[in-house]
């Protein structure tokens, strides 16, 4: 009996579970979200909750202390409150875009007069308006079309594979799976399909603010679940058998569609070397879009914070000399 009652406080404290360490916003249909989600069920040792969101929403709503997003959002709300900020790299995506042959496409500059699906003042339409830069086409000498994503064949009315298969459109560009589902909506050998690294990669990265990074007790769960995404994502880059199941059934992509698109997708993580100099440059597509005059480099170079990565880093290395790691580090975790 009096080890029973001794007990009695401890299972009261069961009942009760207790607050998510970490809340985390990111759109929760997209591929490029995943790896936080494999974090919080294999590795991280503490609860996470996701929210569906963004950037937009960890600048917004205080209770929450991490965001993901592409580098698009970052610039558009970091221009509304400098407090987010830049601490990780999820994925990079080079995206692409895909021709319909049969409209006469075999070349980016065939391109002219041509109507292009995209998503204006998201990623896919930055990246858009840069691909046909570069054979001379400025926006205007061609026809931008908007349309909806699509996760699953056949495709809905109005997503980009359906207008393209129908016609309506000519070319899209946008992120995956969408785009791969364009290129098996056409009948075969019909597909053109562009894409150059050099001149659009989507840079999805994790964020928090500077308030939580000054709180010392959050700022050190937020270390500490880097840590861990950094081995989630080493196991999507080099084992990613191992995911595959429970991607598919998180953002609802069927497992050979999402093998399909897999390697278009670098989970090799750190912080881009360029990334200060992509900021730069887009800042002036989100300013035009947005209506506001575009940020200076040093400006939007203050969303950049290397430190939690350096902290996190030194975490593992703790960890494995303790012999718990496997491996060495890899990848650009240092940059
Ligand atoms: C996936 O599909 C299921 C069933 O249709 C739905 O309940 C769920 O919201 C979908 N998830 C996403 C991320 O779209
Ligand atoms: C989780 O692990 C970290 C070290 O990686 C440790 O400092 C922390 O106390 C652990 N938290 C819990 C709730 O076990
Ligand atoms: C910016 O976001 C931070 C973190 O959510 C918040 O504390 C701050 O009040 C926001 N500032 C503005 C100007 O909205
Ligand atoms: C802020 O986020 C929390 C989840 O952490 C949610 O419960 C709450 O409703 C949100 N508040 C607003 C104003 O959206
Ligand atoms: C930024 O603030 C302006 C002015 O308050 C507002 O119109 C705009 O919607 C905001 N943008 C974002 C991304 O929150
Ligand atoms: C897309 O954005 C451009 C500016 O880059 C604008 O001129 C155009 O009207 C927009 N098109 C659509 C379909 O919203
Ligand atoms: C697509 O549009 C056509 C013609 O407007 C309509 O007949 C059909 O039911 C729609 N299909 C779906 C799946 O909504
Ligand atoms: C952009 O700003 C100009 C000048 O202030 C204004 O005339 C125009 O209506 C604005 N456009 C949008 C889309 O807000």
């Amino acid at each position: 009996m009096a080890r029973l009652s001794f007990l009695l406080p401890l299972l009261g404290l069961l009942a009760t579970p207790a607050p998510a360490a970490l809340t985390i916003s990111a759109a929760l249909n997209v591929i490029e979200y995943t790896p936080l989600l494999t974090t919080s069920e294999d590795y991280y040792n503490s609860s996470a909750v996701f929210i569906n969101g963004g950037v937009a929403t960890l600048v917004r709503n205080s209770s929450i202390d991490l965001g993901a997003n592409a580098e698009t959002q970052a610039l558009r709300n970091y221009a509304n409150n400098t407090s987010l900020r830049i601490i990780w790299n999820i994925a990079e995506v080079p995206y692409r875009l895909v021709a319909n042959r049969a409209a006469g496409i075999s070349s980016l500059s065939d391109l002219k007069g041509k109507r292009v699906g995209t998503i204006n003042g998201t990623s896919a339409g930055y990246f858009v308006e840069q691909l046909l830069k570069t054979v001379g086409l400025q926006y205007g000498d061609y026809q931008t079309v908007p349309g909806n994503i699509c996760h699953e064949a056949p495709c809905a009315n109005r997503t980009f594979p359906d207008l393209l298969a129908k016609g309506e459109i000519d070319a899209f560009g946008i992120w995956e799976p969408t785009l791969q589902l364009g290129i098996d909506a056409l009948p075969k050998g019909q597909a053109v399909v562009f894409q150059d690294r050099k001149v659009y990669r989507e840079i999805y990265n994790l964020h928090s603010t500077k308030e939580k990074l000054a709180d010392k007790k959050k700022r050190r769960e937020i270390v500490v679940f880097l840590k861990d995404l950094i081995k989630a994502q080493r196991v999507f880059e080099d084992e990613p058998e191992k995911v595959y199941a429970r991607v598919s059934a998180a953002v609802n992509v069927s497992v050979p569609l999402l093998e399909k698109v897999w390697r278009v997708h670098d989970w090799s993580g750190g912080i881009p070397r360029d990334l200060v100099d992509v900021l730069e440059e887009e800042e002036k597509y989100i300013a035009r879009v947005d209506n506001r005059t575009a940020s200076r480099r040093e400006h939007v170079a203050k969303m950049v914070d290397r430190s939690v990565l350096k902290e996190a880093l030194a975490l593992l290395r703790k960890e494995k000399g303790h012999g718990h790691g496997r491996g060495r580090g890899r990848g650009r975790g240092g940059n």
